[in-house]
């Protein structure tokens, strides 16, 4: 029989959803020495957070989260709120002892993202941070064969995550459903939104970046305040393009937007190396394409791997080989691999820490882009 791990969500938008179907669905699919209990979900108005909670299946809810981290029930927070609230409600789980599950970018910038690393750290409570596309099964099989080096020697890193939805010059910004809009709610605009998931999984594939050169466009200026009801200055940036140098020598290009007409969520990256390359496209996230040149000449050619075999990474926990899973799976992955880690003493990734490395990353990028110069990525 598992052993609890009640869980206090704070959030019920967008990723509260897709992280409360993940427990839900976990303990019916991995073997786990501990099971997600629905204990407490919170948000400011009960009004709103009581059908949240009755529709998932959490226990109680709550309307201040320093209550629920008062709460002697609650093993795990879970904070899926926008990154403004990310810091001040971390550092007080780590002071309540809590584990924590962060979505990301952990904070609004590296120096707040290092004292969160700095406070879970020394409370030592398991902690992680919600970069769900390594768990997309065909990105987990990217990182497994460039482990087993098939790849060999790595040259390019390309990846893109493009939108289209803040095109308008009539989307006001701030307020629920667009605070990604505000950067005092955002921190930054598709750098830290967008990038940053590309920016993990480049870091998880390709290793540590060296150095970097961005550029950052804000295409609409100004834009109505859903709080003030004032027309204000865009703070975000809309687009952004950057190259690098991984430490392992390989060149990265990077380009994120939210105005390419067009594209909804299109996330792919492609990585060549000596002997091999691989590409992936979120919008085909079960497949993963394969070309390798020690293949016979007249054999040679890209491979579309439908990852969907019971030896591919998770797959095997669900349906049959040749049925696929979705989007959502990643976050059941990362909540199985989260109580895995917890259960062995080997906390799963990525943890703050390495939230951290991503974080000084971003902040790279708004430091190159605002001096137009090259800038060093410490550490
Ligand atoms: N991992 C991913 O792929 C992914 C995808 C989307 C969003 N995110 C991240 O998840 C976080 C939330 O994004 P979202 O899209 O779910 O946003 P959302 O706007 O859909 O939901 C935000 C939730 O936070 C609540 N909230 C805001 N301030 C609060 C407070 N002070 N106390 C309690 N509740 C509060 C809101 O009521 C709402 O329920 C952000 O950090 C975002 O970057 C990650």
């Amino acid at each position: 029989m598992s052993k609890p791990l009640n869980i206090g969500m704070i959030g019920y938008g967008f990723m509260g959803r897709a992280h409360s179907n993940g427990y839900r669905k976990v303990s019916h699919f991995f073997d786990l020495e501990y099971r997600p209990v629905l204990k407490a979900v919170c948000a400011r108005s009960a009004d709103k957070v009581k059908p949240f909670a009755d529709q998932w299946g959490y226990e109680s809810i709550e309307t201040d989260w320093r209550k629920l981290l008062e709460r002697k029930d609650i093993d795990a927070v879970d904070i899926c709120t926008p990154n403004n609230t990310h810091a001040e409600i971390s550092l007080a789980a780590a002071a309540a002892g809590k584990m924590i599950l962060c979505e990301k970018p952990l904070a609004m910038n590296a120096p707040e993202a290092l004292k969160m690393t700095e406070a879970v750290e020394k409370a030592k409570v398991p902690n992680m941070v919600w970069y769900n596309y390594r768990r997309v099964p065909a990105v987990t099989l990217a990182k497994q064969l460039i482990d087993e080096g098939k790849l060999g020697k790595i040259f390019h890193y390309r990846a893109n995550f493009l939108q289209d939805w803040t095109i308008s010059a009539d989307l006001p910004q701030g307020g629920a459903g667009l605070w990604r809009l505000d950067v005092a709610a955002a921190g930054s605009g598709v750098s830290g939104d967008l990038l940053a998931h590309c920016i993990d999984t480049a870091l998880w594939l390709n290793g540590g970046i060296r150095d970097l050169n961005a550029m950052t466009e804000t295409f609409i200026k100004e834009r109505k305040h859903n709080l003030t009801g004032k027309v204000e200055k865009v703070g975000i940036d809309d687009a952004c393009t950057f190259m690098c140098r991984f430490g392992n020598g390989s060149l990265g290009l990077f380009e994120s937007t939210r105005y390419a007409r067009g594209h909804k969520a299109l996330y792919t990256f492609e990585i060549n190396g000596e002997h091999a390359s691989i590409k992936w496209d979120l919008h085909d996230l079960h497949r993963l394409q394969y070309f390798d040149h020690r293949d016979p000449g007249i054999l040679r050619g890209w491979r579309s791997i439908h990852v969907s075999d019971g030896d591919h990474p998770y797959m095997g926990k669900w349906w049959v080989p040749g049925l696929q899973i979705g989007y959502e799976h990643s976050f059941v992955h990362q909540i199985a691999d989260f109580l895995e880690g917890y259960a062995k003493g080997k906390p799963a990734q990525p943890d703050f820490r390495d939230a951290y490395r991503t974080q000084l990353v971003l902040d790279a990028i708004l430091e190159s882009a605002r001096d137009r110069q090259w800038v060093t990525i410490p550490g």
